[in-house]
């Protein structure tokens, strides 16, 4: 065994911030994820939006990357995203899709399993309206997840657009906008002493409410 592996091995928390109890959290996991959210905010970490996206390739491999969630409501997550880029089209093969965050600082995990769809074009633009011009400028030059020759070329090319919209408004590029993924599985994590983890599910059944369960952690 080498020291990395002796360091990796010796590496554990042992956490005991929270509990969770399947007695008294939201009844909806919507409700149960703004209460966690809204913690996560008030404390105030980095990038308390950053989750990991995981998708399913046409040819059926896991492909997963960060994104940012951009907004919820009791329809879904929303992130925003290129839609010619690997994600969104694995997405466009196949909507199944999940999300999950770890709030560390918290000892807390969500994972989320649904299905992914577009959202309306005006939701898309309203939002690109409200981003800084850099980021507009990014998402019209990323032609994103294709072979790029050089970091060269692609100053060239901002450089270039920099230049033609100095004094125009930035228009979305028709391959770029939101995607919201609308869950059918919630699980709740909150990590406890002994490796005795609270783990709370909510899946939604078909008459369309929320079963609540514990998973052994
Ligand atoms: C913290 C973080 C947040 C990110 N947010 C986004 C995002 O909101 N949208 C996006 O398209 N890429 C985002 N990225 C970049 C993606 O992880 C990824 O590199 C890119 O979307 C291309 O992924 P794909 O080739 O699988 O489509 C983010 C990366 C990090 C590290």
């Amino acid at each position: 065994m080498n020291s990395t592996h002796n360091k990796l091995s010796g590496i554990r928390s042992n956490y005991a911030k929270g509990e969770l109890d399947e007695i008294i959290v939201s009844t909806n996991p919507f409700d149960q994820f703004r209460k966690w959210f809204d913690e996560v905010l008030e404390a105030k970490i980095t990038e308390p939006n950053a989750m990991t996206l995981s998708t399913c390739t046409p040819d059926l491999a896991v492909s997963a990357r960060m994104v940012l969630l951009k907004g919820f409501d009791r329809r879904g997550f929303i992130f925003y995203t290129n839609y010619e880029s690997k994600k969104a089209q694995s997405i466009f093969t196949n909507p199944n899709a999940s999300l999950t965050f770890f709030w560390k600082e918290q000892e807390r995990q969500v994972r989320i399993e649904g299905k992914v769809e577009k959202v309306s074009n005006r939701e898309s633009a309203k939002y690109f309206a409200s981003r800084p011009r850099l980021s507009q400028l990014g998402a019209i030059i990323s032609k994103q997840s294709s072979k790029l020759a050089s970091k060269k070329e692609l100053l060239h090319i901002f450089t270039k657009l920099e230049d033609e919209y100095h004094d125009k408004p930035i228009p979305m590029p028709d391959n770029w906008g939101g995607m919201m993924l609308i869950p059918k599985y919630f699980e709740f994590w909150q990590g406890r002493p002994s490796r005795l983890h609270d783990r709370i599910v909510y899946e939604l059944t078909e008459k369309k409410t929320w079963d609540i369960y514990r998973l052994y952690p």
